[in-house]
């Protein structure tokens, strides 16, 4: 039989170029019907703020070290009203100064944080009213926005925005083999379909070589130039998840000094470690338990302690924090008294400017504390799963930090480095947690098993660690 040419599919450019739409369609239709209903810039304003600000304590749809923020506004709006204000002017001099709010007796604040275990908020002082709306907005709509992650990493100060790139790269090259395929296919066809017409006696018309199609040439280009600048967008993004990463940060605070030679527990300051899903970054005001008294540090005497203080507005020559109408002018003449008994021999003009001028750059200012660690956001990590339930040690996973002077990434937060280490690791079967696992508790007994590890519990499944 020969072939017969009316059977032969009409594999045209024009159908090729359709398809691949139609698949690109697929892929991003997602991201498209999900932005329908929601204002992005806001959304991306929103995600922003809250990952470097209020991340480190709130989630927005469950409790960590405060409450979840979604809803809130409807929260304070309904139980905040006080002494003649509204709840809602209430919430966003919350924000602004928690700790003011507290004093001036509001019932509902009073109420959180008695309910938090008196946990003392951040003071956010530098946040305009529009920026707290952002944030609200964004912890109301978490799940409802798309990606635009190029906006979003543009006004992140400190990387705190996660890429997606390889998840979305693995796509691409999906589509890019996709094309390729469909082309050796056009041609295959196209040799078939002379074949036959040969058979049959037809005339033939020479197929133009393939890079004088101009339409073909039209679409490859278009392919290359996106992937590419898609590539290049998301490659710059992914910066700063990397091993042995040291960034400088804007205290010299020394992980040596204070979890190595005074010993304090690493879950003095970092408590969410065991509680949530995060390990938290301490704000200011736990530094200020000790910081209070200590006032002079062995190595860079009162220069970076200044930061402290002046980052919450606190004058430590009579122990008192400035007021909110300070000048200047009164901050930094309280803060050269201070800095000024470094250099008791005789005042060094310079190295005193220099520390001035750094400690009154962070007045009255969250510390913008550069995040090391950052898994991609397709990957979901769980601290109090690990130090809580598996028990594994700080050390294990971020190396010695009690005797880094700098904190250095340890680990390369790479899937193998996850995986290897649930396929070695056994779990504690005593654990009331794994009750339900009744075979693997019969197996150890009988000798079968002599271990269970956290591969034998799901551990390499992929949907326990993407989301
Ligand atoms: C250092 C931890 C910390 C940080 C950072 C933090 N918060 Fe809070 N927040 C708390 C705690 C704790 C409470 C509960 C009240 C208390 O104990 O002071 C709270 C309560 C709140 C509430 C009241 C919630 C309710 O249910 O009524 C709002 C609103 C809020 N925070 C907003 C923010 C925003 C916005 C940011 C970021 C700009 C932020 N917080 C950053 C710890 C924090
Ligand atoms: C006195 C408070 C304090 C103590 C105690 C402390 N840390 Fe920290 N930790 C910080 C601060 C502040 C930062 C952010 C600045 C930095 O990276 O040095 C930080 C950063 C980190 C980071 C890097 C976070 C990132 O951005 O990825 C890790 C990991 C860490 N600490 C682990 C530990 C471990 C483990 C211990 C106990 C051995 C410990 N910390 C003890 C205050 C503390
Ligand atoms: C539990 C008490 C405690 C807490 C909390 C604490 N520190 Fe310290 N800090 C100390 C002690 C003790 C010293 C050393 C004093 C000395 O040796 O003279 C010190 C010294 C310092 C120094 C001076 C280092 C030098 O070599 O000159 C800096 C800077 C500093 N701390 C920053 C911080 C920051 C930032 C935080 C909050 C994240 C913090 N500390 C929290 C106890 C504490
Ligand atoms: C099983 C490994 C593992 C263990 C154990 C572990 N961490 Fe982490 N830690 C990570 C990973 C992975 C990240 C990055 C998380 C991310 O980007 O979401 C991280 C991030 C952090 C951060 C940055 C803030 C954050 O949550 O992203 C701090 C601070 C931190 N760890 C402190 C600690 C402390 C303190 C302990 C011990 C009480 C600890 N970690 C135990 C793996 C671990
Ligand atoms: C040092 C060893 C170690 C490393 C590294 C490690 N894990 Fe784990 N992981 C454990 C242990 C132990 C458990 C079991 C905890 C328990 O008993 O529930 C666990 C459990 C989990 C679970 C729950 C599994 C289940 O079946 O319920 C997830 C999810 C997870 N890890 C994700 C990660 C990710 C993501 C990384 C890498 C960023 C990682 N882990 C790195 C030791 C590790
Ligand atoms: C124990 C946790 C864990 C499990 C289980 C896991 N992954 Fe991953 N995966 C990760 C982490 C962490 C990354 C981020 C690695 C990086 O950014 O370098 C990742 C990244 C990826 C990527 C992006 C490409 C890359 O290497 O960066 C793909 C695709 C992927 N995983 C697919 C899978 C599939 C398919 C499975 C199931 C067979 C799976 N993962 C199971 C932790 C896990």
């Amino acid at each position: 039989m020969t072939f017969s040419r009316l059977n032969a599919p009409k594999l045209t450019v024009r159908n090729v170029f359709n398809v691949l739409l139609l698949f690109i369609l697929t892929l991003t239709s997602q991201t498209i019907f999900a932005q329908d209903a929601i204002d992005q810039a806001r959304w991306d304003a929103g995600k922003s703020l809250f990952k470097s600000q209020c991340q480190s304590c709130h989630l927005p749809d469950k409790k960590m070290t405060g409450p979840a923020l979604q809803y809130a506004r409807e929260r304070w709006i309904e139980n905040g009203d006080y002494d003649g204000k509204s709840g809602e002017e209430w919430l966003y001099e919350w924000v602004k100064n928690s700790s003011a709010v507290i004093s001036s007796g509001h019932t509902y604040a009073n109420g959180l944080y008695n309910e938090y275990d008196k946990s003392v908020m951040s003071l956010f002082p530098q946040l305009t009213n529009e920026q707290i709306d952002d944030i609200l907005y964004y912890a109301d709509n978490y799940d409802k926005g798309g990606s635009a992650p190029v906006a979003a990493a543009a006004n992140a100060p400190t990387g705190a925005v996660q890429s997606t790139f390889p998840m979305k790269t693995f796509l691409w090259i999906l589509v890019g083999s996709l094309a390729f395929i469909a082309l050796i296919l056009w041609r295959v066809f196209g040799m078939l379909d002379r074949m036959a017409k040969e058979k049959a006696g037809e005339e033939i018309t020479p197929t133009p070589p393939i890079w004088q199609n101009k339409k073909l040439t039209t679409l490859l280009t278009i392919v290359v130039v996106v992937f590419l600048g898609y590539y290049t967008a998301s490659s710059a993004m992914g910066l700063g998840r990397q091993q042995s990463y040291a960034p400088e940060q804007p205290i010299k605070y020394s992980h040596e000094l204070h979890a190595g030679k005074y010993q304090i527990d690493c879950q003095y300051c970092h408590s969410g470690a065991s509680q949530s899903k995060h390990s938290n970054i301490p704000s200011i005001n736990v530094c200020m338990n000790c910081h209070k008294n200590i006032q002079q540090g062995p190595q860079h005497g009162r220069k970076e302690i200044a930061k402290i203080y002046s980052a919450i507005a606190y004058n430590p020559n009579n122990g008192t924090y400035f007021a909110d109408d300070a000048s200047m002018d009164e901050v930094e003449a309280e803060l050269i008294a201070y800095l000024k008994q470094d250099y008791e021999a005789g005042v060094d003009q310079t190295e005193l400017d220099e520390a001035l001028d750094a400690a009154l750059a962070m007045y009255n200012k969250p510390v913008e504390w550069v995040r090391i660690h950052n898994l991609p956001d397709h990957v979901y990590f769980n601290h109090a799963q690990h130090v809580n339930a598996g028990k594994v040690e700080c050390q294990t996973c971020h190396g010695n930090i009690q005797e880094m002077e700098v904190v250095a990434q340890h680990a390369p937060l790479s899937m193998g480095w996850c995986i290897n280490c649930h396929r070695e690791t056994e779990v504690d079967m005593g654990n009331n947690y794994y009750q339900v696992y009744e075979k693997y508790h019969e197996d150890l007994k009988s000798g079968a098993m002599d271990k269970v590890t956290v591969e034998d519990i799901g551990g390499t499944e992929c949907q326990k660690c993407h989301y």
